[in-house]
């Protein structure tokens, strides 16, 4: 009772709760090299937990999912968080954790979508990787589940974690407990403003010495605001294989 009259009180005068209210694991969150695990301060419960796998049978339909650009930026960077803004049925996420499995890396795969497909995902209703690839329910996308069930059968469940969001607010999540990353592969929205946000929203995000790369150097909009964004911040994008990619100092 005094504690919700305190919090409207606060409200009145513009503090949200969380200016008034230390969270608990930020600081835990914050002061590590990547170590931490993000799964149990996103999740109250393991999404895995109890997943009706034989409901889905595995579907890693993608694209670039599978580029040797993963391999040698891993390689290079040794990640022990990677943050994964769109990740769709999961194919580059578990790609990237069967690479660095393979180089005796054990690091969390962060994977920030809403599962709910971009703006060409709602423009063709016979589009099978796209539209219909949203698996539908009562008018609400399900390929959520299908992306966790590719996590259990390929056995990546220990490395990628889901965090359904959208781009924005999940990198207000990661500034507020003080996340960092060693990359961070953009593949989400890409239209020219929404990907110029999350190069915005991100960039902070990646650690001195880590990078932030993306895909789909071909469109438009992913070109315009890289380019764009690089130029403010002083920087060169490289391009590696079929992604491309900008370097913190
Ligand atoms: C091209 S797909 C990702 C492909 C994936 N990386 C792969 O290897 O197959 C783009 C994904 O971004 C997600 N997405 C688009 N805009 C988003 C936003 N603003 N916030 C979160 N997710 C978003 C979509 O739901 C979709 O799953």
């Amino acid at each position: 009772m005094f504690k919700s009259l305190l919090k409207s009180v606060f409200y009145r005068f513009g503090y949200s709760i969380c200016k008034v209210r230390p969270v608990a694991a930020a600081g835990a969150a914050g002061a590590d090299a990547g170590g931490t695990r993000l799964m149990p301060l996103i999740h109250a419960r393991s999404p895995y937990q109890d997943f009706p796998l034989a409901e889905y049978p595995p579907d890693l339909q993608g694209w670039g999912s599978q580029s040797v650009a993963f391999d040698t930026l891993l390689a290079r960077l040794k990640p022990r968080r990677i943050i994964e803004v769109g990740t769709w049925k999961g194919g580059s996420a578990i790609h990237m954790a069967k690479v660095a499995r393979g180089l005796g890396l054990a690091p969390e795969i962060i994977c920030v979508d809403t599962w709910l497909g971009a703006v060409e995902f709602w423009t063709d209703q016979q589009d099978p990787e796209r539209y219909l690839s949203l698996q539908c329910r009562h008018g609400y996308p399900t390929v959520y589940y299908q992306f966790v069930a590719n996590v259990l059968h390929e056995q990546c469940q220990d490395l990628i974690t889901p965090f359904p969001q959208t781009a924005t607010i999940a990198a207000l999540w990661f500034r507020r407990y003080g996340v960092s990353a060693d990359l961070i592969y953009v593949d989400g929205s890409h239209e020219e403003e929404d990907v110029y946000a999350d190069l915005v929203g991100y960039w902070d995000l990646v650690r001195p010495g880590g990078v932030l790369a993306g895909d789909d150097w071909g469109w438009d909009g992913v070109r315009l605001a890289a380019t764009r964004f690089a130029r403010e911040q002083g920087v060169v994008v490289t391009q590696l294989a079929d992604k491309w990619y900008l370097e913190k100092a």
